[in-house]
């Protein structure tokens, strides 16, 4: 959560820094920004503001900032202290010539303030962050130059911590820290320039030169490059800038009014790039590359379980259905932030499979540490090249949906689901429990399925007055059984993160466990009922609540004239093989939750009290 970027070379900074806020927004929209160190010298420069970039904007044109070729910028998700101008990073110390931004939570926060304070340390703002400033100032007042002093203020931290921090006292200067999994520190390569930021986006217009910060390193950049240490303050090993391949024309709207709606409508595409990426029809050929030391593990072990958050947990839910049919593999899922506190009972048996498309979340990452101190295998499914997933696990499945800038995630679920597939096949093909001839099949049906999605979102047919329906409702019932069981889910996390509309997902079968006391006119169903989704069981459903006066959406294959004609209301999906019906099922929810927002005059790319990739606990 929260979003930093930092600029040094020879343009000037701040419409860089502005403007590296603008992509990073999807971070945290509680308040805005920048720092600049100013040309002529002297203390840096601030300007913050509650609120979104606009207000932000708007402050800097009434009172401009000086000119500055090294600044640093920052969005919030507040932690400590309501958003607000005062808690706004970046923060100062005492003196004014340290100014530094943050992500993560200073855990030792209260104790460190008493202690400043009782030096004569005065504080502007109710943030944890604003104790950073002042040990770092006062580090820099002992005689160490700012690296030095980072090292020295990231060992008093207690917890996860993302920082980047500039003085006066050396101009042109930046140093960035990673201390666990607060988020990613991103080193950007530019020609006589240098950057850093939380995510990739913000340096994609600049470069696709990028080195990543491993847990415990610092970095100090220069015009002229960056140098690396680790938190012992010895050189750090092996940071080498690698070029990314993801298009930053991918991170504008293009024509779309959202974001969101433009990673709808680039499913066909993002799940192309994602089938080509992980194998090939002629020969039917699986192309995993990426598995690393994990590949050997494939045949070994006994079970896999499946870890994620949000979304991404439903798409290892359809996963695990994966492992199970295709590999015939115990398989299980587990919500990450769970699985970290449980003592979970494993080993080198168990195969864990992290999905994550930022490969940043921070219960993703705890769960991972767990699975690595069990001498577990891993393997990361993810859509971010270099994360820290991906450096976690010993291997890889990438999907290729390229970078998702809408809060809610739609064609990261879609590709993430291609790549479970992929590597449950993989998996299934190295012990023998798939014949070639399958494995053909099986690469047949997903490389289809890029045109399927394609021809069902080029006809919205019905779905605008299903959204219209729930403009007004105050609450939704999703029900899905077997593979559908994971799409409900999303369906109603699409839904309530969207429009704010209370939406369970629920288990069709657990229904009349307690559910149907909910059921009257006013609480409307969506029922997954394509061909492959136990159909018989959920006609009986669909007949139970109708039965109460309930009112039924129901999701049905193209052609269910029964069910069409059972329910009140039906969107149909495309016939597709069983294994692929959660790839085409989501489309219609994915575009239901975004029409009932809309409708709702909900802001689609930025839901409330959302960020996009959650590194708090
Ligand atoms: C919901 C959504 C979140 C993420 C979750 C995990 O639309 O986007 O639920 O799926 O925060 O994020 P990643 O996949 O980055 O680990």
């Amino acid at each position: 959560m929260c979003g930093i970027i930092a600029y040094t070379g020879s343009r000037q900074a701040a419409p860089i820094l502005l403007a590296g806020l603008r992509d990073l927004e999807y971070r945290g929209y509680d308040s805005a920004g920048v720092a600049l160190l100013p040309e002529s010298g002297g203390e840096p420069a601030v300007a913050k503001r509650r609120g979104k970039i606009a207000e932000l904007d708007a402050a800097i044109g009434a009172e401009p900032l000086p000119p500055a070729r090294t600044g640093i910028g920052h969005t919030r998700w507040a932690t400590h202290g309501a958003p607000s101008d005062a808690n706004a990073h970046p923060h100062t110390g005492s003196g004014n010539d340290v100014v530094i931004v943050h992500n993560g939570i200073v855990e030792n926060y209260a104790a460190l303030r008493a202690e400043l304070s009782e030096r004569g340390h005065a504080f502007e703002s109710e943030t944890d962050t604003e104790t950073i400033a002042h040990l770092l100032e006062e580090a820099l007042d002992s005689g160490n130059d700012l690296l030095a002093a980072m090292r020295e203020t990231c060992a008093r931290l207690a917890g996860s911590q993302a920082i980047v921090a500039l003085t006066s006292r050396e101009p042109g200067v930046a140093v960035g820290a990673r201390i666990g999994h607060a988020g990613a520190v991103v080193v950007g390569y530019g020609e006589g320039e240098m950057l850093l930021s939380s995510d990739l986006a913000a340096l994609l217009p600049h470069t696709r030169d990028v080195a990543f910060l491993a847990d415990r390193q610092l970095v100090r950049i220069d015009e002229r490059g960056a140098t690396y240490e680790t938190l012992d303050g010895s050189a750090a090993a092996e940071v080498e800038p690698r070029t990314v391949s993801l298009d930053p024309a991918s991170a504008d709207k293009g024509a779309y009014d959202t974001y969101m709606l433009k990673e709808i409508m680039e499913q066909p595409a993002a799940l192309a790039d994602t089938f080509g990426g992980l194998m090939t029809v002629e020969p039917a050929r699986l192309t995993l590359d990426d598995l690393g030391e994990a590949r050997p593990w494939l045949e070994r072990v006994e079970r896999v379980l499946l870890v994620g958050m949000g979304t991404s947990l439903h798409a290892a839910m359809v996963g695990r259905w994966y492992f199970e049919q295709i590999a015939r593999l115990p398989a299980d899922t587990d919500n990450a932030s769970e699985f970290r506190y449980r003592e979970p009972v494993l080993g080198p048996e168990t195969l864990v499979v992290s999905v994550s498309q930022s490969g940043e979340t921070v219960d993703v990452l705890e769960a991972m540490n767990v699975a690595r101190a069990s001498g577990a295998p891993q393997i990361t499914i993810c859509n971010t090249p270099g994360s820290q997933t991906t450096r976690v696990a010993d291997g890889a499945v990438h999907t290729y949906a390229g970078l998702e800038r809408g809060v809610a995630s739609s064609k990261t679920f879609t590709t993430s689901i291609a790549a479970l597939f992929a590597l449950a096949l993989e998996t299934a093909r190295v012990r023998g429990r798939i014949s070639d001839d399958e494995l053909a099949r099986h690469v047949r049906d997903l490389a289809a399925m890029p045109e399927i999605v394609g021809r069902q979102l080029e006809s919205f047919d019905g779905i605008a007055k299903a959204a219209d329906r729930f403009r007004t409702t105050q609450h939704i019932l999703f029900l899905g059984r077997g593979p559908a069981l994971p799409i409900a889910l999303e369906g109603a996390l699409k839904m309530k993160e969207l429009s704010y509309v209370h939406a369970e997902g629920y288990a069709a079968g657990e229904m009349k466990h307690g559910p149907i006391a909910l059921i009257d006119p006013t609480f409307p169903t969506v029922a997954l009922a394509g061909q492959h989704a136990l159909r018989s069981k959920i006609v009986s459903n669909i007949e139970q609540i109708r039965a109460r006066d309930g009112e039924v959406l129901a999701i049905v294959t193209e052609g269910d004239d029964e069910l069409i004609a059972l329910a009140n209301e039906a969107l149909t999906v495309p016939p597709v093989p069983a294994l692929l019906e959660p790839l085409a099922a989501i489309v219609p929810l994915q575009v239901l939750a975004y029409a009932t927002a809309d409708a709702r005059g909900c802001d689609i790319d930025q839901p409330r009290n959302l960020a996009k990739t959650v590194t708090v606990e």
